[in-house]
C-alpha cells in the first residue's frame, strides 16, 4: 500500500475511534464511503492509472475500503449498544405508582343504549329480528295506518311535534311512537313475524318523567295462531331476564288503544318498601307498557290478509326500564349529556351484554370507577 493509502487508514481509523455518538459516526462514514468521500475519491483514481498500475492499487484501495467498513460496523455495533444501555438505566419503572387508567375504560356507555343491547340480545334469544324506521315519519304511518282517523282524540293527545315540510298534502310528523315500524316492517315482509323495534321517539311534553325526546321498543309476534297466552308469557320472559329475576308476574289491565283489539295495559309485579323499587315480588303493580292484539285494521293497512293471519303487539318506554333497573331518578338528566351522570350511571364499552355472559355485568365498572 503507498505511504499516503497507509496515512489515510490511520486517520479514519482514529476518526472512527474518536466518534462517540451515531451521528458523528455517521459523519465520518459518509466523509470517507459516501459518494464524495476520501476513500471513493481514491477509488476513482483507479481509472486514470496504467493496467499495470491499477493491478497493484486496484486490491490494496478494495481492502483499504473493507477495512474501514468493517471498523465503521464494529463502531456502530458498540455506540448502540452504549445508547441502549443509557436508555434502559433511564427509563426506570417505577411499580409504586399506580396504573394509569386505560383509555378503554375511560368512555361510557350511555344506560339507554345498554339498555336496548339487553332488550335485542333477550328478544333474538327468543327468535326476534331488530326492525327499524326514520324518525321523521308521515301522518300515514304514524296515524293513519295504525287505526288512528283524522279527526281521531288520539291524534291530540300524542303532543306531535309537525315539521314544515310535508308529504303528500299533510306535514311529516317527528314519529311520537315506535308503533309505525309495525306497519313498514309487515309491509316489507311475510308473515310469520317476530320482530322487536327500538327507537328514539318524540312527543312535545317535559317533566320529570317525560323528556320531549325518549325511547320505546315496540314488538309484534304475528302468525296464522298466535294468541294472547303468548303475549303474556314472552313479556313475563323478557322482564324477568330483563331484572335478572327468576319470575316476574305481569297483569294485564283492559285498555284502549286504536291499533290493537282487544287493548292491556301491562303491569308488573314490584314491591315497595320506602324509596326501594323490589321487581319480581310483593302484591304492588307498576304500569311498564301498553299491549294488544293487533287490529284487523292495521293488518290490512300493512297488505297482511287478516282473516288469515292474527298477532300480538305491545309497546314499553325504555328509559322508563333503564330508571328502573338502574335506579336513576331523573329522565331529564338521561340526555343533559353531564359527564359526572354519565360517569355514574353509564357501562364500560367492553361489558357487552349477552344471556350467557350476564346482562348487566358491572363487574369492570365497579373495578375502574374508583380511578
Ligand atoms: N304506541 C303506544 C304508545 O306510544 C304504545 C303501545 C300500546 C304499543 C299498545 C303497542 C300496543 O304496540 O299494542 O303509547
Amino acid at each position: 500500500m503507498s505511504a499516503d493509502a497507509k496515512k489515510l487508514e490511520a486517520e479514519i481509523l482514529a476518526a472512527i475511534d474518536a466518534a462517540d455518538d451515531a451521528a458523528a459516526l455517521e459523519a465520518v462514514r459518509v466523509g470517507v464511503l459516501g459518494k464524495k468521500g476520501s476513500v471513493s475519491a481514491l477509488l476513482k483514481t483507479l481509472g486514470g492509472m496504467t493496467p499495470e498500475e491499477r493491478q497493484i492499487n486496484g486490491p490494496l484501495f478494495n481492502v483499504l475500503r473493507d477495512t474501514i467498513a468493517a471498523a465503521i460496523g464494529a463502531k456502530k455495533t458498540i455506540i448502540d449498544a452504549a445508547a441502549l444501555n443509557a436508555r434502559l438505566a433511564e427509563e426506570t419503572l417505577d411499580m409504586t405508582l399506580p396504573l394509569e387508567v386505560d383509555p378503554q375504560f375511560e368512555g361510557r356507555i350511555h344506560p339507554v343504549a345498554q339498555v336496548m343491547e339487553e332488550i335485542a340480545a333477550i328478544f333474538a334469544d327468543m327468535g326476534f329480528d331488530v326492525a327499524e324506521g326514520p324518525d321523521i315519519e308521515s301522518q300515514f304511518y304514524n296515524f293513519t295506518a295504525l287505526n288512528i282517523p283524522e279527526a281521531h282524540p288520539a291524534r291530540q293527545m300524542h303532543d306531535t311535534f309537525y315539521m314544515q315540510a310535508e308529504e303528500e298534502g299533510a306535514p311529516l310528523v317527528l314519529r311520537t311512537h315506535t308503533s309505525p315500524v309495525q306497519v313498514r316492517t309487515m309491509q316489507d315482509s311475510a308473515p310469520p313475524f317476530r320482530f322487536i323495534a327500538p327507537g328514539r321517539t318524540y312527543r312535545c311534553d317535559s317533566d320529570q318523567t317525560h323528556t320531549p325526546m325518549f325511547h320505546q321498543v315496540e314488538g309484534v309476534v304475528g302468525d296464522e295462531t298466535t294468541h294472547m297466552g303468548h303475549l303474556k308469557h314472552t313479556l313475563e320472559a323478557f322482564l324477568a331476564a330483563f331484572f335478572e329475576v327468576e319470575n316476574i308476574a305481569i297483569r294485564f289491565r283492559p285498555s284502549y288503544f286504536p291499533f290493537t283489539e282487544p287493548s292491556m295495559e301491562i303491569d308488573m309485579q314490584c314491591h315497595r318498601d320506602g324509596d326501594k323499587l323490589v321487581v319480581g315480588a310483593g302484591d304492588d303493580w307498576m304500569e311498564i307498557g301498553g299491549s294488544g292484539m293487533v287490529n284487523p285494521h292495521v293488518l290490512r293497512h300493512a297488505g297482511i290478509d287478516a282473516d288469515k293471519y292474527q298477532g300480538f303487539a305491545f309497546g314499553m318506554g325504555i328509559d322508563r326500564l333503564a330508571m328502573l333497573k338502574y335506579g336513576a331518578p331523573d329522565l331529564r338528566a338521561f340526555f343533559e349529556a353531564d359527564l359526572r351522570w354519565l360517569k355514574h350511571y353509564g357501562f364500560v364499552p367492553i361489558d357487552v351484554p349477552g344471556l350467557a355472559g350476564g346482562l348487566s355485568n358491572k363487574s369492570l365498572t365497579t373495578l375502574t370507577s374508583a380511578t
